[in-house]
Order: structure tokens, then C-alpha cells, then sequence
């Protein structure tokens, strides 16, 4: 099927660390509880009338940013299938890569093995070799290192081999050759996720850390949507620390930034440039500046800051745009570690030709990978849901809620589990699922279930339904016709061009599944109406 819309430029825009909440399972991580969005939304410096016309505050389970009637992008929040909550890991799931183990990490230090090689390679000691945190570490262990010239190694909870060295002491060029030559050392068991390389200034007592911080990260073991992009040609531009994220590959331009500010100014400035393809921006103040330094006030302005330059970054987009808000993991600065959050994440997706639907939960980042190489005709092989059917024609989009009021199915007694979704004429959606019943008769279609809702509340003509149907709870899907009572009832409520859409197929590795469509007066011809 052709796609729906045509967009040209798609700007994916990462608030690095801009959880939406905790999972089922972030208490395996340590992180029960937790919510970056949350603690943000208890901060005073907290203004982002932008992001709420959009629908922040209409995504599942994110009331208290405040909801708005008129949301104006299609919105959902996202779960991790990854099993991480690191930069890297979100976005190489955003970009179609899942990385079922995690990274190695480093709790005691790294072994001695490691560092001694390390320290052949550069011919200088190693110094520290724990967790620390990073302006800690420099205060800590910055005068020992200006005395000997030896290399401040330290990690985090995070998968990272981090060295810290004093710009006047070590050059920052020398300091990323020594990255490079650790990175080519930490393979297999000693992958890290991250070598950074981290640069400091200043006198004793008072060093800061300078901009020229460097990332150089692990490349995706397999390819990405960035691959798949570049090799169709697209133009796949990066902002910010994007670029050390992929070691580069599947990239046709990149610009490295100093900041929030430095990216959101680069961003303004390609959106009144011709491209075809994606630009692929992080925003990474979030996480760094804040985030880890369980700053929510700092954390809250930055969003602020960011809602402001939405203002007026919106106005600029062409018709053929398509603007994707998302976060990579989550750092909720009220969390009593300093280190990431186990989180769903925000997506928010605006563009003249985007329904303004809420898609409520969706599984896995890779959707936002799915639907990128949807929109741009690739031939996506890896895990994720393309979603640009249900943001972009209201027929594919009544099969997606369909299909998620499929997952209440409560049908214990055939197996057989429906998901239908009703449009009325008003533009609301209700949907329904089939409930069974143990004598049997009392069962309810999903269809039934849908009108109820619609009916009850008021509704009194309606457009269209959709109906999935199948057996089992995985994602197989057959054709499910309304039976003859769900016929029935709809030419009570429907006139003879009701349309009826049938799902017809599964919906599995990026393509969304197609369907047919009838109207009421084919599936019920000389239909019982005695009015
Ligand atoms: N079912 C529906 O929900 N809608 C239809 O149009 C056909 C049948 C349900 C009822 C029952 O729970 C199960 O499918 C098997 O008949």
C-alpha cells in the first residue's frame, strides 16, 4: 500500500532523559517509583504552554502536566524493550537495534588487566578506577593528577570507561587519543557502552569541567535505520552527541554542539534548509546538567527553555514535516540515585499531516524506527510497529485502537479475542472488546460493547468501525465479520453507508497489516427496520 502521506524531512528531536514513568519492570533496575516528568511538573520553573497545546499532559498516565481538549500532535509513550536505560542503548532501539543483554558494567572498578594495559598504551598511570561522579572526581583526585600526570579513569552505573585529565596537562587531542586507544581496547566481556573522554579546567578548588567532553561509543552491532537511510540515499544529519552515539556510522552530516542552546540554534537553522531524510538531534543539557545533579528546578527551566524555542521552531515547518519529541531513558531528578531511570518515554509527533490522535501505550522504542523507514519506503527488517498508518488515515488509525482494545479481550471460554473501534460523527472514538461469559449467552461483541459506550454517552450517528479479531493473545490476526446481531444493531444507530473495516492481516516488522471495507448495506442487505 502506498503510504499515506508524503513527508520529506523528518526532525527527531531526543530531550535526553525525559522519562514519562516507571515500567512493570523498572524495579528490577532499582527504580521504583520513579517519574522524571513528574518531579518536573512540581517545579515553579516549570512554563511549557507549547508542549501542552501539543499533548504532553494527554500522554497515559502524564494528567499532571496538564491535558488539553485540543491536542494538536499525535502523542503515545513508549516502553523500553531493551535491557538497559543508557543513551546508547535508547537510541539504538529508537533506531531499530534491541540489545537484550546489558552493557557490562563496572561496580568495583575495571580489573587490573585493563588498566595496566591501559596504562602501557599511553605510558601514563591510572589514578581512581571506581564509580565517581564527575565534578567529585576531579575535586577528588584533580591535584594528585596535575602532580604526576597520571589518568583519572573512573565509571558510573552506566556502562562508560570515563577519563578525566586537566587541559593544560594533557592536551584535549592527546586526551582523545587516549579514548580511541581505549576504545579499541574494551571489546568482547569489556565492551562498555561509552569511553568519554572528560576535560577539565581551572585551579585547585575550583576545576570545571570545559564543553570539549567527547563520547566514543561502541558502534550498533548491527545495521540501523541511520544505515538503511543513508544507503537509500536520504540525508541523515546529526545534532549534537547523536554522532558519538553511532561512532558515526549511517551519517551524512554532523554537528557537534556545546549545549541545549548550541543544538536548538543548529536545529532552527536547518529547518529553513532543503533536505531529504532525517535529522537527528539530542538535547543533552537535560540529562547532564540536571538530571544527574537531581536538579529539578535547573531540569524544569531547561524544559521551559525548550518549549520557548518550540514557539517559534513550529511556524517554521513545511507541510511535508514531520517533528518527533522523544527521550532516550529517564533521570528523575527526585530519585534518590543520581543515575538514570528505568522509563517509558514521551512521543510526541507533530505535522500538517498527523492526526492529533493519543496512541496511549506502544511497545518499544524501535516504533519510532518503524515508522521512520515506513515514511520513507525502506525495507525495514527489524523489530517494531510502524505507527504512520494510525497517525496519518483515520482507517489505519481506528485498526491501531482496535487492536489495543483487542489486548481486554476477556474471552477465556473461545480464545477468540475481538478489539473493535467506532467513529461517531462527533469524531470521538469509542472502542470495545468481547466479553464472554460463563452461561455462555450473555456474551457481549466487541462491536456491542463499542455502541454502548458511544450510545450511553450521548452519541447518536456514526461513521465507521473497525474490527480486529484472532485467536490467541500473540499478534495473529484473521478477518473477523461482524456477526449477524452486531449487524443488526449497527442499522439501528448506522445508516446503509456505515463503513465497516476489517482488519485483514498481522502487523509485524514494520508494516502495518491492510484491510477491507464494506458498507452496512453489503454486509446487511434488506436489513429489519421498522422505522
Ligand atoms: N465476537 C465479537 O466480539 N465480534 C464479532 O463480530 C464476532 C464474534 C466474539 C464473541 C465471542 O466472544 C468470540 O468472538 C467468539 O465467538
Amino acid at each position: 500500500m502506498k503510504n499515506p502521506i508524503q513527508i520529506k524531512r523528518v526532525f527527531l528531536i531526543v530531550l535526553d532523559s525525559l522519562g514519562a514513568g516507571e515500567m512493570p519492570d523498572s524495579a528490577e533496575f532499582g527504580d521504583r517509583g520513579v517519574n522524571t516528568l513528574r518531579s518536573l511538573s512540581r517545579s515553579k520553573e516549570l512554563f511549557i504552554p507549547n508542549l501542552k497545546r501539543l499533548g504532553i499532559g494527554n500522554i497515559d498516565g502524564l494528567g499532571f502536566m496538564g491535558t488539553t481538549e485540543e491536542q494538536q500532535a499525535a502523542v503515545c509513550k513508549l516502553s523500553e524493550l531493551s535491557n538497559g536505560k543508557d543513551s546508547t542503548v535508547g537510541h539504538w532501539e529508537m533506531s531499530g537495534i534491541v540489545s537484550r543483554s546489558p552493557l557490562p558494567t563496572f561496580p568495583d572498578g575495571f580489573p587490573k588487566e585493563i588498566t595496566d594495559r591501559f596504562s602501557q598504551l599511553t605510558g601514563r598511570g591510572v589514578i581512581c578506577n571506581k564509580p565517581y561522579s564527575g565534578t567529585q572526581v576531579i575535586a577528588d583526585y584533580g591535584v594528585e593528577h596535575m602532580r604526576t600526570g597520571d589518568l583519572i579513569v573512573y565509571t558510573s552505573a552506566d556502562s562508560v570507561f570515563q577519563v578525566a585529565a586537566h587541559e593544560d596537562i594533557v592536551p584535549v587531542e592527546q586526551l582523545y587519543k587516549y579514548c580511541e586507544t581505549a576504545r579499541k581496547m574494551l571489546t568482547g566481556k569489556y565492551g562498555v557502552g561509552r569511553v568519554i573522554a572528560r576535560p577539565f579546567a581551572g585551579d585547585p578548588g575550583s576545576f570545571v569541567r570545559t564543553s570539549r567532553r567527547h563520547d566514543f561509543s561502541i558502534e550498533p552491532p548491527e545495521e540501523t535505520l541511520l544505515d538503511a537511510l543513508k544507503a537509500a540515499d536520504k540525508d541523515v544529519i546529526s545534532i549534537g552527541k547523536i554522532k558519538d552515539l553511532f561512532a558515526g556510522r549511517g551519517l551524512t552530516r554532523t554537528y557537534a554542539t556545546s549545549g541545549n542552546a548550541d543544538g536548538m540554534a543548529r536545529t532552527m537553522e536547518l529547518v529553513d534548509c532543503d533536505f531529504n531524510g532525517l535529522c537527528f538531534v539530542n538535547l543533552v543539557d537535560f540529562d547532564m546538567l540536571y538530571g544527574h545533579r537531581q536538579d529539578a528546578d535547573g531540569y524544569a527551566h531547561a524544559l521551559s527553555e525548550f518549549d520557548k524555542w518550540l514557539g517559534e521552531f513550529l511556524p517554521k515547518l513545511r507541510g511535508d514535516d514531520l517533528l518527533m519529541i522523544t527521550a532516550d531513558h529517564g533521570c528523575d531528578p527526585a530519585d534518590e540515585s543520581t543515575d538514570h531511570t528505568r522509563e517509558y518515554v514521551p512521543l510526541i509527533m507533530y505535522g500538517r499531516q498527523i492526526l492529533p490522535v493519543n496512541l496511549g501505550i506502544q511497545r518499544g522504542f524501535t516504533n519510532i524506527a518503524a515508522t521512520i523507514a515506513d515514511i520513507f519506503d525502506l525495507n525495514y527488517k527489524y523489530e517494531g510497529f510502524t505507527i504512520l498508518g494510525e497517525i496519518s488515515n483515520m482507517r489505519r488509525h481506528l485498526i491501531g485502537a482496535a487492536r489495543r482494545a483487542r489486548q481486554n479481550s476477556y474471552s477465556p471460554y473461545s480464545g477468540f479475542r475481538v478489539g473493535a473501534a467506532l467513529l461517531a460523527e462527533s469524531g470521538k472514538i469509542y472502542t470495545g472488546c468481547n466479553m464472554e461469559n460463563s452461561a455462555f449467552s450473555p456474551t457481549i461483541c466487541a462491536e456491542r460493547v463499542a455502541f454502548a459506550k458511544a450510545v450511553s454517552v450521548g452519541e447518536k450517528a456514526f461513521r465507521m468501525i473497525a474490527i480486529v479479531g484472532g485467536r490467541g493473545d500473540g499478534d495473529i490476526e484473521e478477518e473477523c465479520p461482524p456477526c449477524g446481531v452486531c449487524r443488526q444493531v449497527m442499522s439501528e444507530y448506522c445508516g446503509s453507508d456505515f463503513r465497516i473495516i476489517l482488519a485483514d492481516g498481522p502487523k509485524w516488522r514494520g508494516k502495518c497489516g491492510g484491510y477491507k471495507e464494506y458498507r452496512l448495506c453489503e454486509l446487511l442487505p434488506l436489513a429489519f427496520n421498522i422505522c
